[in-house]
């Protein structure tokens, strides 16, 4: 079985950091969301990855190389423009060569891994398989209708959709799906859909199985997703305290402070991770933060908030929260008066000031 991940497309709801980093390389837990779904195929006996890069392809490329840190092989298929997800299966078909594989969303994480699933789809052989999750927005997703446990219709972003069952960006094929994604055409926002592929499937009788997941699931594709995705991640590590801790400082449940971080006069209380060479000075961090290498948060509070490489954060007079802050981004209060914002922000950035 083969593995073919995605990792192009603009990032658009993650503005600004997409201008400048692939949604796919910002961290959750301080780890780059790519790296868990390679985690993932490794770990389900995966060896041959094909990752679909887009525009941001040099950055992927230099995070990822050429996949030994995993254990794995990793070919690059350039595709040259956003044109959905059954184009990137039909780009890769050269690569597949046959075989059944598993297709990864590179911005979508589950927790419980897919170990359980590619086993399944081996012994049974279907078609394909999806996974399932319910979802409070339905209409943002692919929506599944079931009828006695079988698939009878898959709709891509339905206005009115009729049920709660979003399909997880995981999916299971054999070589019958590139027949389906030649035969489908562009969608509403012209893109060749997956879903539209998986449809047809199922329209040429082939065997579609679906799974609903019982573990969580989240596409990270916007700000809430991502701080939702860190607060889960967060919630699985174990302490473990490398970095210095002064006496003057309280480090509280599961906190991960890596090598060469410091943690002087601060309060920092888990699930939060600090990444090596990071500064918490006179500060306090809360649940569910994390904090990149090389970050400083000085004299300032700041919790439920992801801050990436090199950013400070100094002299705040209230509390960072829900926050997601770019790489060496600098926060801080000048004692001047008159006392004033003063704000350099780039395109589609956003600043909300609680009152
Ligand atoms: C894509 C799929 C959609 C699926 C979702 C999962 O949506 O088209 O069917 O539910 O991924 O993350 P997109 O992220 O392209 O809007």
């Amino acid at each position: 079985m083969k593995g073919l991940i995605l990792s192009g497309g603009k990032g658009t709801r993650l503005r600004p950091l997409t201008y400048t980093s692939a949604k796919q390389l910002v961290p959750v837990a301080n780890k780059p969301v790519l790296f868990y779904g390679i985690e993932a195929l490794a770990a389900a006996g995966i060896r041959e990855i094909g990752i679909v890069v887009g525009d941001t392809q040099a950055e992927i490329r230099a995070a990822v190389g050429d996949g030994s840190a995993w254990g794995v092989t990793v070919t690059y298929i350039e595709q040259d423009a956003p044109r959905g997800l059954a184009h990137a299966v039909l780009i890769s078909e050269r690569f597949i060569d046959g075989e059944p594989f598993v297709m990864y969303l590179g911005d979508n994480l589950l927790n419980k891994g897919i170990t359980r699933f590619t086993e399944e789809f081996m012994r049974e052989r279907p078609a394909a398989q999806i996974l399932l999750a319910h979802v409070p927005d339905p209409q943002m997703f692919g929506v599944a209708e079931l009828s006695d446990g079988r698939v009878v219709r898959l709709i891509e972003k339905p206005k009115e959709p009729k049920s709660d069952l979003a399909l997880v960006g995981v999916y299971m094929f054999s070589a019958a799906v590139f027949e389906s994604v030649k035969r489908i055409k562009p969608s509403f926002r012209d893109e060749l859909e997956i879903t539209d592929a998986i449809q047809d499937l199922i329209d040429r009788g082939l065997e579609v199985r679906p799974h609903i997941v019982d573990g969580w699931w989240k596409d990270t594709g916007k700000l809430e997703d991502m701080l939702e995705a860190n607060r889960l991640i967060l919630d699985t590590i174990e302490r473990d305290i490398q970095g210095c801790v002064d006496a003057e400082s309280r480090v509280e449940g599961k906190v991960i402070i890596q090598k060469g971080a410091v943690v002087e006069r601060s309060v920092v209380r888990g699930p939060v991770i600090i990444g090596a060479g990071a500064r918490i000075v006179h500060a306090y961090v809360g649940p569910f933060t994390s904090i990149a290498t090389g970050a400083e948060i000085r004299d300032s509070e700041i919790e439920h908030s992801i801050v990436l490489e090199g950013s400070v954060i100094s002299d705040l007079a209230n509390r960072v929260e829900d926050s997601l802050i770019g790489k060496n981004v600098r926060i801080y209060r000048l004692p001047v008066k008159p006392s004033a914002y003063r704000f350099m922000l780039g395109d589609n950035s956003e600043v909300g000031i609680r009152w």
